[in-house]
């Protein structure tokens, strides 16, 4: 296994249409999970869930999707109906991660929300440690009413994302990333 600095080093993001079997297994996603929940958390909050989306789950939550664009628009095309119900299965795991803030004297909103998109993160870089290949994507179903409900969502929830983990089908460039010294500056008084 590569050392963590390596990985961090080469962290990318393989689109989800990419991603094929195989994906992690029980012990792998147990793995990922654990690595998740190991985030900064001020006041031990505990304010990100997750939901796994595995096998035949993938398919049964995209049918949910294909429902509520259907009921949003009657005459959706059949082939945006079949790309929903396939959504979630572009790739062999999905896992959706909830922020769940809570009410605290001490501890803002912000910093709980931060610590779920830390979680994503882990979630990433955990992926990316046991050798597979991952995308964080929101896209319409993070911000839609019906599919909060349709996961139960509370009043204060928000899904930070979906982090779609499978094995890259083939190699591609990597993006042009951004100039350090555009981004960072030294402060001296
Ligand atoms: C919160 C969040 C939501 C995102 N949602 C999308 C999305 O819906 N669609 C998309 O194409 N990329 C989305 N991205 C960007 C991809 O995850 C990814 O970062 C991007 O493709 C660049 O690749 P890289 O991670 O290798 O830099 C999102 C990123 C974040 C942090």
């Amino acid at each position: 296994m590569a050392g963590i600095i390596d990985v961090l080093l080469a962290r990318r993001s393989v689109p989800a249409a990419m991603l094929e079997e195989p994906g992690p297994d029980a012990a792998q996603l147990q793995k990922i999970l654990t690595a998740g929940a190991r985030v900064p958390d001020h006041g031990k909050l505990a304010p990100w869930r997750f939901i796994v989306f595995q096998g035949d789950t993938r398919i049964s939550f995209g049918k949910v999707l294909a429902d509520i664009v259907l009921k949003k628009n009657p005459d959706a095309a059949d082939k945006q109906l079949e790309d929903e119900r396939q959504r979630f299965a572009r790739a062999p795991l999905v896992l959706g991660i909830i922020s769940s803030p809570v009410e605290h004297p001490k501890v803002p909103e912000w910093e709980q929300v931060l610590s779920a998109g830390a979680a994503c993160q882990n979630i990433l870089i955990a992926s990316n440690g046991l050798g597979f290949a991952a995308q964080w994507l929101t896209q319409w179903p993070a911000f839609d009413k019906d599919v909060a409900d349709a996961l139960n969502l509370g009043e204060s929830d928000k899904i930070a994302g979906f982090i779609y983990i499978g094995t890259a089908r083939n190699s591609f460039e990597d993006r042009r990333r951004p100039e350090l010294d555009e981004i960072t500056e030294y402060w001296t008084g």
